[in-house]
């Protein structure tokens, strides 16, 4: 079944938490001069039109990047990320303080990591698609040591580690349009861990109903997994219903400051995207 396309939802409140923490995450990489690997097991289309039929079907974005663009008091944690989305749309300082900067795209995981990474980095891509995997493969074209699959990411990630360099960043981010999804995404970091227990490791996961939640943490928990912080951002309560009412990161190994930098950016996310019911949590679920 792959009836999951990203365009749909791309720049809303979901990809803002996880977009930032990524952003933060590789800059943290790109500090020490020796190159790494960005291993993006499921990564879509890589850049996304927000005036195309399927991001103004759903208007997601608006209720997510949108609210941020134009805004005059982006916390220093968080401006890495806004920085680059007004890269991508030529937005410039005087454009957001008359309040006129107009987002035209948004980049996928792939296009964050595209602006980050450097000559001595290569970035392993994997989508399943065949739309998304032809849109990443063009997004790619002229990017050196970046190499695009249409094949299992979760097979990937494990194929992949340790890299060489032993340096590596490893995002897996399914559209859990199939319940196994949870458990498998849980897995497939437990084996890669096993092989390569200094690698960060981002798992994202949308709230839909908390005990699928729980199922993972208690996954991580019961392994030999160590030094695991998750974070989330929930605009309304639990809830039985059908629909995505919060979205969270399991962070394996993340960089030191991480924690901090997260405690300023989810107060602002909850003040400018959420509502009276908005809540977020950080918790170290596994110490070091
Ligand atoms: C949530 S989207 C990815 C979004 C992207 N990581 C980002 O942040 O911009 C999930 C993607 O996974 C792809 N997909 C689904 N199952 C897959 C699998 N087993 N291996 C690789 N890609 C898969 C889908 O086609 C979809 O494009």
């Amino acid at each position: 079944m792959l009836s999951y396309r990203h365009a749909f939802h791309a720049g809303n409140f979901a990809d803002v938490l996880k977009h930032s923490v990524l952003t933060l995450i590789l800059d943290y990489m790109t500090r020490k001069e020796k190159g790494f690997s960005y291993i993006d097991s499921h990564a879509g289309a890589g850049m996304y039109q927000l005036s195309d039929n399927y991001a103004q079907k759903t208007g997601e974005y608006k209720q997510g990047i949108a609210k941020l663009i134009n805004n005059t008091d982006i916390p220093e944690e968080l401006s890495g990320y806004i920085a680059l989305i007004q890269q991508i749309n030529n937005i410039n300082s005087s454009n957001v303080k008359t309040g006129s900067a107009q987002l035209n795209l948004y980049p996928g995981s792939p296009g964050i990591a595209k602006q980050i990474l450097r000559r001595q980095d290569n970035a392993h891509l994997f989508d399943l698609h065949p739309t998304d995997f032809n849109l990443l493969t063009e997004l790619c074209q002229r990017w050196k040591k970046t190499f695009v699959k249409q094949s299992d990411g979760y097979q990937g990630v494990l194929a992949l580690v340790p890299p060489p360099s032993r340096r590596a960043v490893v995002l897996i981010d399914p559209p859990y349009e199939l319940k196994e999804d949870y458990s498998k995404a849980v897995k497939t970091i437990i084996k890669a861990y096993q092989k390569f227990a200094t690698g960060t490791y981002i798992l994202w996961y949308p709230v839909v109903k908390r005990a699928l939640v729980n199922n993972m943490e208690q996954g991580f928990i019961n392994s030999a997994v160590k030094n695991v912080l998750q974070v989330e951002l929930c605009l309304s309560a639990d809830t039985d219903e059908y629909g995505m009412t919060g979205t969270g990161l399991f962070i394996v190994n993340p960089p030191w400051q991480l924690a901090n930098q997260l405690e300023v950016i989810l107060p602002y996310l909850k003040d400018k995207l959420g509502n009276q019911q908005t809540s977020f949590c950080l918790q170290q679920l596994i110490n070091e």
